[in-house]
């Protein structure tokens, strides 16, 4: 049977990671999370002190060892051998982030890494421009929204368990931030490709996106 490739592209916490695993898995299909890429290239200045302008970052994402390992729903993220699952979440990577990932450098490198990882199909990929740069040939095109309120209050409940203390309003204000920086920047903007289907996942369970997906993808494979 073909395998598929799906895109799933929109912004912080609509829910596209945890609905392109579920897919993922439900379809015995490869899952790349992309944000966790351009983290890594975050974390990783900030771990080296690098001077943040555009020619450092640009050559530390090209000698990047970066990989990425996606295995019984979970992705694990090396630098150099080193577990950078964890530490590329904190509040202060996706602070620097969106900045990161304005560099046209960066961008080349994770594009053509991110091509070479999608292969010939059986893949879920989530991002920001995966539908409009990446994979512009894919079979299904999904763009996740919600509202802020609620992406907000998601992120700030996933710190909060994790042990951060942190205020909703805070969260509100980096997200919307992030979805400023991301949607006006030059180079492959956060936007919707013209054949995206839209989910809005405000008032709709993780289970119930992820069956809509499935039913998209079964549509496809049957021709229905
Ligand atoms: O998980 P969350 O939605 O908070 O963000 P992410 O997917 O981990 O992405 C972090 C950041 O990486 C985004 O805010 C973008 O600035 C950047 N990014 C990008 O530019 N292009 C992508 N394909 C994925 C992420
Ligand atoms: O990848 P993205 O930033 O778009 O979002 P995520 O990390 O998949 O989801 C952020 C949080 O929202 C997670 O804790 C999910 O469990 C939760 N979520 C939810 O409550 N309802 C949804 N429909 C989707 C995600």
């Amino acid at each position: 049977m073909k395998r598929l490739i799906i895109a799933i592209d929109g912004p912080a916490g609509a829910g596209k990671s945890t609905v392109a695993k579920l897919t993922a898995q439900k379809l015995n299909y490869n899952y790349i999370d992309t944000g966790a890429m351009y983290r890594a290239v975050a974390w990783q200045t900030l771990q080296q002190g690098v001077e943040p302008s555009n020619q450092a970052i640009a050559e530390l994402a090209q000698n990047l060892d970066l990989k990425l390992d996606y295995r019984n729903g979970k992705t694990n993220i090396t630098v150099a051998g080193q577990d950078i699952t964890e530490a590329i979440r904190t509040p202060e990577v996706s602070r620097l982030v969106p900045k990161i990932a304005q560099v046209a450098e960066v961008r080349e490198v994770m594009l053509k890494l991110q091509q070479d990882m999608a292969g010939l199909g059986g893949v879920v990929m989530d991002g920001r421009d995966i539908g409009t740069h990446v994979l512009p040939q894919a079979d299904i095109k999904i763009f996740l929204t919600a509202s802020i309120a609620e992406r907000a209050k998601r992120r700030w409940q996933e710190l909060v368990a994790k042990g951060y203390t942190i205020q909703l309003s805070e969260l509100e204000a980096e997200i919307a931030y992030r979805d400023k920086e991301d949607c006006e920047r030059e180079l492959a903007p956060l936007l919707a490709a013209p054949d995206a289907i839209h989910i809005d996942t405000t008032e709709l369970s993780i289970e119930a996106t992820v069956k809509k997906i499935i039913d998209l993808c079964k549509e496809k494979l049957t021709g229905v």
